[in-house]
């Protein structure tokens, strides 16, 4: 072959190939040009290159350099239409004309409920005080929910008409010593799980729905949300309670807000205190919390003469309610638009 054909052989090749490139609908059909032109094995390319072995011995280096040539500027075609099909076709003079940046008609665009948004930032500031999200069951056993928390089988907490039992079977009654199941009504369920499983150092939460058979008001609802931290460590007692306490409510609220506690009960801690934080002119209830319980410690298998911990409960959406003055629970999952809307 002469070097004369040869290179008018390239020209039309560089020239087809930009035209199918070019004329590329979509990503696929490009793709399939790429392969026509520039594929390794069988591409029109590689055809035209192995008649370079056919050229006139003086004349390949010449040959050479065009079939270089011809190889980029194919190359080149293909990054443009590929480039133009991401980017999409070359704004017109009516497209310059429009100011993307003046305001267009309102968009309703969704949102997280307010209490994911409270849970996500609820985890992230005890994430930055160290303590790692744990998770359990919503419906738990008597075991997890009472029997290992030190809540002996004869305690009123137990009463069906407190709790969300699951149907038996036979529909009966449990009896005593059972292990029924049922909706859990604490997150201090996941405490026992998590225990149950490794060794301190334990420092966690746990994020999620309880159930209680309340009617709802203003104030209550059946199913409503609890963090629940644990802290498990050789010394561990109440001034560190106090302190993460403070520390996350001053987190959460943005100010230094005292913090104090009073003496409470709850069977799987000794001390027990009910915690408050003072805020907008008055003393606000947190939630429970102690130092966990040493039957608690033995339940799951650990030394009470080695370790200790605490252990807190607070309510999700008295925490959402109160940083967004929302006086009413029932708002919360009503899910009417006109509420979730201005969060
Ligand atoms: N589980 C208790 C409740 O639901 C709160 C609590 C958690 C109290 C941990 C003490 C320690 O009321």
């Amino acid at each position: 072959m002469s070097l004369q054909q040869f290179i008018e052989q390239l020209d039309e090749l560089a020239q087809s190939a930009r035209q199918s490139f070019m004329g590329a609908g979509d990503s696929e059909e490009l793709e399939s040009a790429r392969v026509e032109y520039l594929g390794a094995k069988n591409g029109r390319l590689k055809t035209v290159q192995k008649q370079l072995g056919s050229i006139e011995r003086d004349d390949k280096p010449l040959a050479g350099k065009k079939l270089n040539e011809v190889k980029q500027e194919i190359q080149s075609s293909f990054d443009e239409a590929s480039e133009r099909l991401v980017s999409g076709p070359a704004r017109t003079e009516r497209d310059l004309r429009i100011d993307a940046t003046l305001p267009g008609p309102s968009q309703n665009i969704g949102r997280l409920h307010p209490i994911t948004q409270t849970i996500d930032e609820l985890r992230d500031i005890m994430g930055r005080l160290g303590f790692s999200p744990a998770e359990g069951p919503e419906i738990e056993d008597d075991w997890h929910n009472f029997k290992a928390l030190n809540i002996p089988d004869i305690h009123p907490a137990r009463d069906p008409l407190d709790n969300f039992y699951l149907a038996t079977a036979k529909n009966t009654a449990p009896a005593l010593g059972d292990n029924p199941l049922l909706m859990r009504t604490q997150t201090s369920t996941v405490q026992i799980r998590v225990m149950e499983k490794r060794q301190p150092p334990i420092r966690i939460i746990s994020l999620g729905r309880v159930y209680r058979p309340d009617t709802a008001d203003a104030t209550h609802f059946p199913m409503f949300h609890q963090m629940e931290g644990l802290m498990v460590d050789r010394g561990v007692n109440l001034s560190d309670l106090k302190t993460v306490i403070k520390l996350f409510a001053t987190s959460y609220l943005g100010d230094e807000v005292p913090v104090r506690v009073r003496p409470s009960f709850f069977p799987f801690t000794e001390p027990s205190v009910e915690a408050d934080y003072y805020w907008n002119g008055k003393w606000v209830e947190f939630g429970g919390a102690g130092v966990v319980d040493p039957n608690v410690l033995a339940a799951v298998g650990y030394d009470p003469d080695e370790v200790s911990g605490f252990a807190f409960g607070l309510g999700v959406e008295r925490l959402c309610m109160i940083r967004y003055q929302i006086t009413d629970i029932r708002y919360l999952y009503t899910n009417d638009v006109r509420f979730l809307r201005q969060f």
